[in-house]
């Protein structure tokens, strides 16, 4: 019998289609803090979270808040899905906690996994799972345990083995993070009260194989890395162990786990699978997908609603999650942490309308050649009101601040430089002269426009009930206005999202730099040169064997 299973499982993994998937970049997070629509949803979640993908994100919400998103942070239009992991921090050796810099936003791998004679299927619309536990500080031989696994990079170093919890040696090149999700679904509900019961993995293998027959739904495969700067810290290791702990107190690794909320366009997700075949694992070569440009899926971000301090160093974990090493850990909260959900008050501009002045958005401009040609100052001082009133004292009409210090006034805003409708942008550098507000950033301006008429709003920069669906084919670029409203009327006309979006991010209009060299990762340092599909497999066969 044993012999015949194991003949069973060669010959269906002779006889399984090409390991075909696609890898999808998400390039930054859209915000840091301690939400979880999946394990708490509408409040507070007792530990930090880094989040990408649609800006539809919220403490509650649903398919449809996804669908309301005006941009995502992962680069494909028509995904709109949420997606994230647990925050790393550096302890140290006086018990303070620093944030450690996680490079880039998330890689999200969909690997095509039938077992033989099964047809993949999307993640139905309202779909959303969970993998890891993070309570979970042991070891395990279980396939939940499989799933979760660690990478330390050394790009000039022998090859490490993977492990299943942080491993007690420096990883120069960055610490990853790895996430296989079950594929197997029983194909009734979309969610469950833990929010995996509804699904499992293969039956013989947690990352291919056939699906056991109460879960008769094979999914495409889900796969996260998360990829920590961890290097940074080489020389402030101390005692025997290693040094980074997780931001729910886990110190072992063992407590990785990730979340998914369904948000594609479901025909689009069945295309790709269907049709996504090209073993490059590039986006750029599914015949399906239209891409977003890099800057774009960047400068999707939404302003955090928890009041507390999640980067830099800390005295305790947002939450106050003490360091738990196991063997069991608990839920815990105190130290008066935040358990209040706030409108935000960090909405990345200022509102000056009362001053005359409203925000048009986050534009870019070029130190070579500014956008902006009219007056100029810098000072420590900058805020946007005093940008504004300055260009409003040299008879200027519109107004821009950037890196911090700097204000430059202007007529009107040229094509190059104008805002994306609907997306924050890369706006986030503190005003010189008042850290509550935001003066653009590198080559990015934070750009106000002096009202007139009777009418004084600020754009919209976030998704709005009003917004438009994200659509999966945009339109051809002739039959949608060319970009961004008239500079006259941006600044009180809400963002057209989807036809603008739509255009900007056309195939054709993607940039040329978001090509092989950032996705195929052989030589960056944002990617890692190992080929996870296959290394993947490698290790599961000889782990399970
Ligand atoms: C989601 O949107 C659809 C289509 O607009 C609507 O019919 C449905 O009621 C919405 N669902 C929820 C839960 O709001
Ligand atoms: C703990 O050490 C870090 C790193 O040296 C330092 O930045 C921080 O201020 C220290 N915290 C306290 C409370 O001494
Ligand atoms: C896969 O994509 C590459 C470009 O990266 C292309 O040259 C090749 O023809 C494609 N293969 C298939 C089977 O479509």
């Amino acid at each position: 019998m044993s012999a015949l299973l194991t003949a069973g499982i060669v010959a269906a993994l002779a006889a399984s289609p090409v390991a075909a998937f696609w890898r999808l970049p998400c390039k930054s997070p859209i915000v840091v803090e301690r939400a979880d629509p999946i394990i708490s949803p509408g409040k507070v979640s007792n530990h930090l979270h880094t989040i990408v993908g649609g800006n539809g994100f919220d403490f509650t919400m649903d398919y449809n808040s996804t669908q309301a998103s005006t941009c995502s942070s992962c680069t494909v239009i028509g995904d709109n899905s949420n997606y994230w992991t647990p925050t790393l921090f550096f302890q140290h050796q006086n018990g303070s906690f620093e944030s450690v810099d996680q490079v880039g936003g998330m890689t999200v791998y969909y690997l095509q996994r039938a077992g033989e004679g099964e047809k993949l299927k999307a993640f139905p619309p309202g779909f959303r799972m969970v993998a890891g536990n993070p309570f979970k500080r042991t070891a395990g031989n279980d396939f939940a345990s499989q799933a979760i696994s660690y990478n330390c990079l050394d790009y000039n170093g022998p090859a490490k083995p993977e492990t299943p919890n942080f491993p007690n040696y420096n990883c120069p090149n960055g610490l990853r993070a790895q996430v296989f999700f079950p594929s197997c679904w029983n194909g009734k509900d979309l969610d469950s009260p833990d929010h995996m019961s509804h699904v499992s993995y293969p039956a013989n293998s947690y990352n291919s194989g056939k699906c056991p027959p109460e879960f008769p739904v094979h999914l495409i495969s889900l796969f996260f890395e998360v990829i920590w700067g961890t290097g940074k810290f080489a020389n402030q290791w101390y005692g025997d162990s290693q040094p980074f702990v997780f931001s729910m107190g886990d110190p072992t690794g063992y407590g990785g786990h990730g979340d998914f909320v369904m948000g594609w366009d479901e025909d689009l997700l069945q295309s790709a699978v269907d049709q996504c075949t090209n073993d490059s694992g590039r986006v750029e070569d599914c015949p399906v997908f239209d891409l977003i440009p890099d800057s774009q899926a960047t400068g999707c971000r939404i302003p955090p609603q928890i009041d507390e301090p999640v980067s830099g160093i800390l005295a305790a974990l947002p939450g106050c999650n003490p360091v738990q090493p196991g063997p069991v850990a608990t839920p815990q909260s105190g130290c008066d942490a935040p358990t209040a959900i706030s409108p935000s008050t960090a909405t990345f501009f200022d509102d000056i309308t009362s001053q005359g002045w409203s925000y048009v958005g986050c534009g870019t401009d070029n130190y070579y050649n500014r956008i902006l040609t009219g007056a100029s100052k810098s000072d420590d001082q900058m805020t946007n009101e005093a940008c504004a009133a300055f260009c409003d004292s040299k008879g200027f009409s519109v107004a821009g601040t950037e890196y911090s210090k700097e204000c430059y006034c202007g007529n009107s805003i040229p094509e190059s430089g104008k805002p994306i409708p609907g997306v924050v942008g890369d706006c986030t550098m503190k005003c010189s002269g008042d850290d509550s507000g935001f003066c653009g950033g590198a080559g990015t301006i934070s750009l106000y426009q002096k009202c007139s008429g009777d009418s004084c709003t600020n754009a919209q920069v976030g998704p709005g009930s009003s917004a438009p669906v994200q659509v999966a084919n945009p339109p051809p670029a002739a039959s949608a206005p060319a970009s961004a409203p008239a500079s006259s009327s941006a600044a009180s006309t809400p963002p057209t999202s989807a036809t603008t979006l739509a255009t900007v991010t056309s195939k054709a209009a993607a940039t040329p730099d978001s090509t092989a060299s950032t996705l195929v990762s052989v030589n960056t340092d944002s990617d890692s040169p190992s080929t996870p599909s296959s290394s993947d497999d490698d290790s599961t066969d000889d782990d399970s064997s």
